[in-house]
């Protein structure tokens, strides 16, 4: 069966590398491919491409995960909870649109981490991606923090979500006491490299900081918390598990995230 990453660019994407090889080594048969589509074409793929025979099920990525809430026929609870679709599901003639974006970063942190259900995690970030880490991590850690650049919106996710909150420029120290930093901002990012939203003073050993950001796969707060003998996690393995969890959805069968991990980089090393 074909799969697709939905994007526009899609330019090199580790996506189709990444499942390819879960594939390879499952002896399936699948291919994974991207697929580069216009908005305005959108829909129209939708309708032919995708609903196909051929089609076992897909990706995607900016800019149609917002839209593609509406695309499909059933919306499964996870997109339902991030106000996106990032995977798709062609099956007996119904398309459903999951979100595994959320759901497998919090769980490449578990693998990484180990119980967190004791843990005072704080999110750095209130955009799009934290909003979706943040419904997931708070059912999970037992005291789940916001700190963000601008406090109302902090303040709102906060309250969306039943949680505490801070202001990332006044509140700081409140990292001090955190087990698990995650960094859902977009500070650190490529070509920003070097950058940190949080001081380095805050950081000390037995913390763990988790960055979203996989480009480049060390962050400047990822290699203070390691200069700090903290440990760290990079965006890649969120990445991976996301990925993970679609390919689950798609086959039922769950694949190694070590061999789907040395794909993406692999991937990402040849990209650059
Ligand atoms: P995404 O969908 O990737 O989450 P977003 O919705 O644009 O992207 O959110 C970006 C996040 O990074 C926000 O939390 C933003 O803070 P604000 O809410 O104050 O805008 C944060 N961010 C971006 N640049 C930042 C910077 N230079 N310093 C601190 N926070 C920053």
């Amino acid at each position: 069966m074909k799969f697709y990453l939905l994007g526009y660019p899609v330019g090199h994407s580790v996506s189709p590398p990444m499942h390819n090889a879960a594939f390879n080594e499952l002896g399936m048969s699948h291919e994974y491919s991207s697929l580069g589509v216009e908005p305005s074409k959108l829909a129209e793929i939708i309708s032919t491409r995708i609903r196909a025979d051929e089609f076992g099920g897909g990706s995607v990525t900016i800019p149609h995960k917002i839209e593609m809430l509406r695309l499909v026929d059933e919306l499964d609870e996870s997109a339902e909870m991030a106000g996106a679709v990032n995977t798709l599901q062609w099956k007996d003639g119904v398309l459903t649109g999951y979100n595994t974006d959320a759901t497998g970063g919090v769980r490449a942190l578990i693998e990484s981490y180990g119980d967190i259900s004791q843990t005072n995690t704080v999110l750095l970030g209130a955009g799009g991606a934290a909003n979706a880490l943040a419904a997931q991590l708070k059912p999970r850690v037992k005291e789940l923090t916001i700190l963000n650049r601008t406090e109302e919106k902090a303040r709102a996710l906060a309250e969306r979500i039943g949680t505490n909150f801070g202001s990332i420029i006044r509140d700081q120290a409140l990292i001090e006491s955190a087990d698990i930093i995650v960094n859902a901002t977009s500070v650190g990012m490529h070509p920003n490299v070097g950058e940190s939203p949080i001081d380095k003073k805050y950081l000390h050993d037995g913390q763990m900081v988790f960055d979203i950001v996989y480009n480049p796969q060390k962050t400047q707060i990822m290699l203070d918390a390691e200069e700090a003998e903290g440990r760290s996690l990079g965006g890649l393995w969120m990445l991976v598990y996301q990925g993970v969890e679609a390919f689950e959805i798609w086959t039922g069968v769950r694949p190694s995230a070590q061999t789907m991990y040395d794909a993406a980089k692999m991937a990402l090393l040849e990209r650059h």
